[in-house]
């Protein structure tokens, strides 16, 4: 299939420099991003001559091509990397990620995917155990928007199986944390409820979404009932709602409880702080994604279902070209459980990288981080430079830098002018993040609150010393930004 020996010479030396990079990923000399404009990639590119658009056929340029993919790209497992909810892949994972490419199949048969389908129904069962749930079944994915999006199918289903073949134009209602992912606005129109299904419950200060005013919204809707959903680690402020509170509801109304754990679940590997998911068992779905806290290289993303055969029953159409019921062990086959048709082993990622680390693995992972933000909060509480936005009670910390005319910072008594001054200093910010290629991390607005930074831990490599110079470095960008 390689042609040319050159070509093998050239994927031999990319496969070395991949695996350097790899080991060089905890390496602070390098900076977390070379950012540059679209223009200066596309002017780069062409001083190379590699086109963005290929036609000819370079064979000699792949392991120059690769290099500067990686000179380009942000660094995500630098240990000074906080931008998103995924950080720092475990080598192990990303490694596992390229077995899973190399034996190229797809997972929905146990005919092409025979140990993949192994791994995964045990690793369903095993995840699952961890929740709590007594029975179970589940499905792994590419990435929690689609778990999410899937749960309330399948809570429709349950409800109302009459709506996969008749359709359905019952007004449902879908009752949210305010602070939930937008996937559950994505899942909502996907399904045809339309927007005005979702139902936003107020949360308290911490962000954690009140069970008397779920009480109070589903009294307040003349809406079907179709599912609540709590979330384990929301998206900005991480928050882990009141799960055995919310289960609580739900059963009284007999509503499905769908549990989104996309970010938080993974706390279920810490024997510390596997407290915060207390409810979840009572869940009929959660949505798990080890590629967020458990650091498996994306994506790696679980559906657990409680409910044995809701799966099958809700998306199977049965296709007799792949799923044929006198097959040798059709009933291993688990591409009907899903939306999807090929599906990549992921199992197979998770199975290698959890072998390799183990429950303690994952479960330090887990406490390190907690350590870290705990160690973040304590800093920022003591200077007068910052100022926490919310309780914090997960690896998250969202902050304000506050500009000296301004402290100590006290949002009520600030003039409109000086609230929108405070707007603009995150973005100048984190400009100046990406200018010196120090660190990334996030920032966004919530509700009425001007921009303030969200800095959250998953990578094992950072540590309290990163902290504390970045402290520094942000405070220094933030007296720029005056200028
Ligand atoms: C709470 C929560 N749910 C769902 C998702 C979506 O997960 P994915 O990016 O895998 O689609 C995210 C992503 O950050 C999230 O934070």
């Amino acid at each position: 299939m390689f042609d040319t020996p050159q070509t093998m010479e050239q994927l031999r030396l990319v496969a070395g420099r991949l695996l350097e990079y790899l080991q060089s990923a905890d390496d602070r000399s390098c900076s977390v991003v070379d950012y540059r404009s679209p223009q200066d990639i596309e002017a780069l590119f062409e001083s190379m001559g590699l086109p963005l658009l290929p036609g000819q056929a370079q064979p000699a340029r792949l392991y120059e091509a690769v290099s500067q993919v990686l000179e380009l790209a942000v660094r995500t497992e630098h240990p000074r990397f906080f931008n998103q909810s995924f950080a720092g892949a475990d080598p192990v994972s990303v490694v596992a990620d390229w077995l899973v490419t190399t034996i190229n199949t797809t997972a929905a048969t146990y005919e092409m995917s025979p140990l993949p389908t192994l791994m995964e129904r045990s690793i369903v069962r095993a995840f699952a155990k961890k929740v709590g749930f007594t029975t179970c079944d589940g499905i792994m994915g590419p990435g929690g928007s689609l778990s999410n999006l899937m749960a309330l199918q399948l809570a429709r289903h349950h409800k109302k199986p009459s709506a996969r073949q008749a359709g359905d134009f019952t007004r449902w209602a879908v009752f949210i944390s305010a602070q939930a992912h937008y996937s559950m606005k994505k899942s909502v129109v996907l399904m045809g409820l339309g927007e005005d299904a979702l139902i936003p419950v107020p949360c308290d200060a911490a962000g954690q979404m009140m069970p008397d005013a779920l009480e109070r919204a589903l009294g307040n809707t003349d809406r079907e009932p179709l599912a609540i959903v709590g979330t384990a680690g929301t998206t900005v402020l991480g928050a882990f709602d009141p799960l055995a509170a919310l289960a609580k509801v739900a059963q009284s109304h007999d509503v499905w409880f769908h549990v989104d754990g996309c970010h938080g679940a993974s706390v279920l590997f810490s024997d510390r702080y596997r407290h915060l998911m207390d409810g979840a068992e009572q869940a009929d779905s959660l949505a798990w994604n080890p590629h967020k806290m458990s650091g498996v290289a994306q994506q790696c993303s679980l559906l657990l279902v409680k409910h044995p055969t809701l799966l099958q029953d809700t998306f199977a159409t049965g296709a007799s070209y792949l799923f044929q019921k006198d097959k040798l062990f059709t009933e291993y086959d688990s591409g009907d459980k899903t939306i999807l048709c090929g599906r990549r082993a992921d199992a197979l990622k998770l199975w290698l990288t959890w072998l390799v680390r183990g429950d303690e693995g994952f479960g330090m992972r887990i406490d390190h981080v907690f350590g870290l933000a705990s160690h973040l909060r304590h800093r920022l509480e003591s200077d007068p430079r910052f100022q926490i936005v919310a309780p914090p009670s997960f690896t998250h910390t969202c902050f304000w830098w506050v500009p000296p005319a301004l402290r100590p910072l006290d949002l009520a008594t600030l003039s409109d002018q000086e609230r929108l001054g405070l707007h603009g200093i995150a973005p100048k910010i984190k400009r100046q993040m990406q200018a010196e290629g120090s660190t990334m991390m996030s920032y966004q607005p919530l509700g009425d609150l001007p921009n303030f930074f969200r800095w959250l831990f998953i990578n094992p490599a950072t540590t309290t010393e990163d902290i504390d110079a970045l402290i520094e470095i942000i405070d220094r960008y933030g007296m720029q930004s005056l200028d």
